[in-house]
């Protein structure tokens, strides 16, 4: 006979029975090897040749020549693609891996976080120094289709780029053979880059495929999907009345935004000296002058796209900005209105005073908010092969120490420091809108002349 203690005791056992079970089955589940995918990212198809080639509906249309700087239905520019499903897989492996850093605490993913827009979320990151570096971090949205990369436009492709953040002091803090040691000290990793590079030389790991593996993780960062992006394929109601409203302005001969963030990747991919502000007590910040040793070029930066520029807070290349109302807000505040005193910047001919009313400022950002698509964001991984926390010191707090962990490589724990406390909540800001009051009693007039507009599905 089952009396009431009889029973309780009973369920208890059941309970801890069942709790052994469920552990003893994540422990099988931990214990599996980590696999590369077979299968290509979304929004690629797996060629003849066994590699993942790009598809998307500009594809469809043809140069941007003769459709009108910003028309809808024009194409995009040539793009990195080719890599195979198995190297893609390493690289999301790699860029979400402390290991790659010198002291085992920050990856890519510290920078460049995905619920951040690939962006930290910060005025200027943190890095291994303890010090803000010099320049914010930018996303890393398409940069499939950029010729040249960093702020300054200094790293001519991602294999060149990625060495800046592996080995300065101030980012990963790593040395080559510091971080080929620690790769080919793990197992794991051994085996995946095997797998990744079955043609390659048995004599182990290679910088290079490093940082192959992860150009070919970032070249997968595809957003193309957004709003504006069905309205641009002729989908009329994909945007709001105030949207298309934003978007006319954007194009508008008055405005010139779409001369330098030309669609559809929003950015035309030259250097442009438009003046923004460094913040309080920050001297100017030259940028590419000293890459191409030319005083014309000082000030000047990269012209950054504006895909899913709503997740990627604060803005420009100082982080100065903290919303989108006050990004785009000084383009109307005049040209050269934010340029130190004594400082000499050719300001490029499209940034001049565009006088918009505090209306037409708010459309833009509503038009801005448009180009949001995070629809392809790869899974961050639940584990990566060091053993470590993916992402390690990152800069969202309960998105990052969500994996179960695998048994640290004996050989690798050596080679590392333990992962690193906790970083105290998200900084990120959500700094509410300033007030539309800027500029009070303007005239109301139409800032878009209608002749000047190329009409969206004219072309
Ligand atoms: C400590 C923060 C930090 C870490 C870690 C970091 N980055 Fe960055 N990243 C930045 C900053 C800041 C810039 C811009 C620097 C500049 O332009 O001078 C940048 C720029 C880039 C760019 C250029 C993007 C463009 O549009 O020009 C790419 C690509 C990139 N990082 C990839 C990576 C990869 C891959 C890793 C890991 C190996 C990584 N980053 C690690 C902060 C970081
Ligand atoms: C002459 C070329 C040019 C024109 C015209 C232009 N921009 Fe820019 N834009 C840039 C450059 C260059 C930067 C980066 C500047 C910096 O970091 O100091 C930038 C940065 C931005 C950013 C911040 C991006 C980020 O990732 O931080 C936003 C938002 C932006 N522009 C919106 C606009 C809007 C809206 C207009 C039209 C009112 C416009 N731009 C017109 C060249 C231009």
């Amino acid at each position: 006979m089952i009396n009431a203690t009889n029973a309780r005791g009973l369920t208890a056992t059941l309970a801890w029975i069942t709790a052994l079970i469920t552990a003893s089955g994540s422990a099988v589940a931990a214990a599996e090897p980590i696999r590369l995918s077979e299968r290509c990212p979304p929004g690629f198809a797996l060629s003849a040749t066994g590699t993942c080639e790009l598809r998307h509906l500009y594809q469809l249309y043809d140069s941007l020549q003769g459709r009108g700087v910003g028309g809808t239905r024009t194409a995009l520019p040539a793009h990195r693609d080719g890599f195979t499903p198995r190297e893609i897989d390493l690289g999301r492996h790699l860029f979400f891996d402390p290991v790659l850093s010198g002291d085992g605490r920050r990856s890519c993913a510290s920078c460049h976080h995905p619920a951040l827009g690939y962006s930290d979320g910060r005025a200027r990151p943190v890095g291994a120094a303890g010090t803000p570096l010099r320049r914010s971090a930018p996303t890393l949205w398409n940069v499939a289709f950029l010729t040249r990369l960093f702020w300054d436009a200094r790293a001519e492709s991602l294999e060149e780029q990625v060495q800046g953040p592996l080995y300065a002091p101030q980012e990963m803090g790593n040395t080559p053979p510091r971080l080929l040691a620690a790769l080919r000290g793990n197992a794991t990793y051994r085996r995946l880059f095997r797998e990744a590079y079955p043609a390659a030389e048995a004599d182990g790991i290679t910088a290079a495929q490093v940082y192959r593996a992860l150009a070919a993780f970032q070249t997968s960062l595809i957003s193309l999907n957004s709003r504006y992006d069905r309205y641009a394929h002729g989908d009329h109601d994909a945007l709001t009345e105030q949207e298309v409203a934003g978007l006319n302005v954007f194009r508008s001969f008055v405005a010139r935004c779409a001369e330098c963030h030309t669609p559809p990747l929003f950015t035309n991919q030259q250097v442009a000296v438009i003046g923004t502000p460094e913040p309080d007590g920050v001297p100017l910040d030259v940028g590419a002058e000293a890459v191409w040793n030319s005083p014309k070029m000082k000030g000047g930066f990269k012209v950054p796209t504006l895909r899913n520029i709503a997740t990627t807070a604060p803005y420009m290349h100082s982080g100065r900005f903290t919303d989108l109302r006050e990004a785009v807000a000084f383009y109307n505040g005049g040209r050269g209105h934010a340029v130190p005193e004594g400082e000499e910047l050719h300001i490029h001919w499209h940034i001049w005073e565009p006088d918009l009313r505090d209306e037409e400022l708010d459309r833009l950002v509503d038009f801005l908010g448009a180009l949001t698509d995070e629809s392809f964001s790869p899974p961050i991984p639940d584990r990566v092969p060091s053993g470590l926390a993916p992402i390690g010191v990152s800069p969202v707090s309960g998105v990052t120490r969500s994996g179960p962990g695998e048994a640290t490589d004996p050989a690798l724990a050596d080679a590392i420091a333990p992962p690193p406390a906790h970083v105290p909540p998200s900084t990120v800001s959500h700094r509410a809108r300033r007030p539309t009051s800027e500029r009070p009693g303007r005239t109301a007039r139409q800032a878009v002349p209608e002749a000047s507009l190329h009409p969206p599905h004219g072309e």
